[in-house]
């Protein structure tokens, strides 16, 4: 029996740097290297313009590397099972000395070649990294206050959806049309588009201070629902309220568009009137509240 046998020393420790060793090294440093070109790739291609089936390549290889690294690492170089000595004799002898030294020579080129793993690791690490950060520079400018205000603004004419200015006294009675500011862009009229009304003068309750955003009875209301941001687009005149077809709010256009059944929770803006000296309909200026959905509002 010999002396390890007689002490029943039982020790597990990390692979020794024999041929196995050597493999495994190289396996990991292959993967690894693997992670860091598809992190590469991935940052290249997303400055290139970017290209979603090579994103997702690259973004895959560059995982699948560092999970086959880890893996790898985690069997061939971390210590596993249980270490058992049994305290007979404290003392090594000769052989067990001999051994020791022989070991610890070995393991230092271990150590070595385990440290260049270590960094080509952070390596892969960093890579990946960098490349999941350019995808914020994919969310844009922030909004300011563009969520706040729309393309109405102080003398801007009410135009038709082809261009033509609206007249005052070319609006009848219980007539609804939809209007935009005058020069208005395609992008600008999405939360600009205003529902025109005309009721009878006099039917109108305002809020204080805003007598006069009605002249002759020409109301006008933002047509973004409140709730959810459709279109309000039906008027039933006979009992002046205006209808969103999407969850059927109801908001009543005498008492300025409040909203009188259904989820909505906000009345619809109220974009000031005034008639200029040639009898065409103005906007006094943009509307007062924010228009839209409350979720518009986040910036
Ligand atoms: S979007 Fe108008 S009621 Fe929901």
């Amino acid at each position: 029996m010999d002396s390890d046998a007689r002490h029943g020393a039982t020790v597990s420790g990390p692979t020794s740097g024999g041929e196995r060793g050597s493999g495994a090294e190289l396996a990991v440093a292959l993967a690894l290297l693997g992670t860091v070109a598809g992190g590469i790739g991935l940052v290249v291609v997303y400055l290139r313009g970017g290209q979603p089936q090579l994103e997702g390549l690259f973004l895959g290889g560059a995982l699948v590397g560092l999970a086959f690294a880890l893996g790898l690492w985690a069997h061939h170089f971390l210590p596993g099972g249980d270490a058992v000595e049994p305290r007979h004799q404290l003392a090594s002898s000769e052989v067990e000395r001999r051994s020791f030294v022989e070991r610890f020579e070995g393991g230092e080129r271990e150590l070595t070649r385990r440290g260049l793993l270590v960094k080509l690791l952070g390596l892969g690490v960093a890579a990946l990294g960098a490349a999941a950060l350019f995808p914020l520079r994919s969310l844009g400018p922030r909004p300011g206050r563009s969520l706040r205000t729309t393309a109405w603004g102080r003398g801007k004419r009410l135009v038709t959806e082809d261009g033509t200015p609206v007249r005052a006294a070319d609006v009848p009675v219980d007539a609804v049309l939809t209007v935009f500011p005058e020069g208005s862009t395609l992008q600008d009229r999405a939360d600009s588009q205003t529902l025109l009304i005309g009721v009878r003068p006099g039917c109108l309750r305002p809020a204080p201070g805003r007598e006069d955003w009605a002249p002759g009875g020409l109301v006008a209301y933002s047509k973004v629902c409140t709730h959810a941001g459709c279109p309000v687009g039906l008027y039933e005149a006979a009992k002046h309220r205006l209808v969103c077809p999407c969850h059927q709010s109801l908001f009543d256009v005498l008492d300025g568009a409040k909203p009188i059944f259904g989820p909505a929770d906000r009345p619809l803006p109220q974009l000031p009137l005034e008639v200029g000296s040639d009898g065409y309909l103005r906007a006094r200026g943009d509307f007062p509240d924010p228009v839209g959905p409350p979720s518009w509002e986040v910036p």
